[in-house]
């Protein structure tokens, strides 16, 4: 696992869209597993301006019982955010309306497997360590599946609702396993409030409880973090040491 610490929100967004562009430049039919939540916003944004003609996309999870009409549906989130702005190869998002969940759900994991699985996983992290929706006491070989939010999740999740609307209680969500089949998973996180969550996932105990701490079991993991989301970790000199001393044949790969 490699961690990189930012001094602020932007520079996570920077250097994580820097990874983003080095991967889609470089492969001929990238396969890109996206993700939702107010971390990736700015980094949609630059995103924008990539080519993402020659790239397939999978989104990790959407709320049951929203379809792409409904402005808080992970589905209308990546419009307003991505696809309107630039065209992708082919993408392809959860059905939050889908009639026979188990079949959608294992069609998902067929498409990503046809599609040769994802060269690049985005990722935020949930206040409770969760990944996609896969929240605490998820089996870490999970696939594509229903899951229940704690009211944790849908507590920090209602800032995306309009007042007075429930966030959904059911969801859709990539497994843990799936995600772990990804060959390069890209963790960002910043702000004071995602500190445990963080220390959790890169020096805790690999353990369901902190579903993200599975990502130190990756083979290519990146996490990129600011101050205030590294706040909590023991080895952060060690972190900078690190990365500073890179050997220059690492950072082209
Ligand atoms: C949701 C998403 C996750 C995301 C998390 C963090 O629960 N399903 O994929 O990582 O929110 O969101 P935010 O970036 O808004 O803190």
């Amino acid at each position: 696992m490699e961690v990189i610490i930012c001094e602020n929100p932007e520079e996570v967004v920077v250097r994580g869209f820097q990874t983003v562009k080095k991967q889609v430049e470089r492969l001929t039919e990238p396969v890109l597993g996206l993700a939702t939540g107010a971390t990736m916003e700015p980094l949609y944004a630059l995103m924008r301006g990539l080519d993402l003609s020659a790239s397939t996309t999978f989104n990790l999870d959407e709320y049951v019982g929203l379809g792409p009409d409904h402005p808080c549906s992970y589905a209308a989130y990546m419009e307003k955010h991505l696809f309107s702005h630039t065209k992708v190869r082919k993408f392809h998002l959860l059905n939050g309306l889908t009639e026979d969940i188990p079949q959608h759900c294992q069609d998902y994991e067929q498409a990503i497997k046809e599609a040769g699985g994802l060269d690049l996983q985005l990722l935020g992290i949930g206040s409770d360590g969760h990944i996609a929706f896969n929240e605490p006491g998820s089996s870490l070989s999970s696939r594509t599946r229903l899951k229940i939010l704690t009211s944790m999740t849908r507590e920090a999740n209602s800032k995306h609702f309009p007042p007075g609307e429930d966030v959904p209680k059911y969801v859709l969500t990539m497994g843990v396993g799936t995600v772990m089949e990804a060959r390069h998973c890209l963790l960002l996180a910043y702000g004071q409030s995602k500190a445990r969550a963080v220390a959790g996932a890169i020096e805790g105990g690999v353990s369901a409880f902190c579903p993200a701490s599975i990502l130190q079991m990756h083979p290519r993991c990146t996490m990129i973090v600011d101050e205030a989301a590294a706040s909590l970790l023991k080895l952060k000199d060690y972190y900078r040491n690190v990365y500073e001393n890179k050997p220059e044949w690492m950072n082209s790969q």
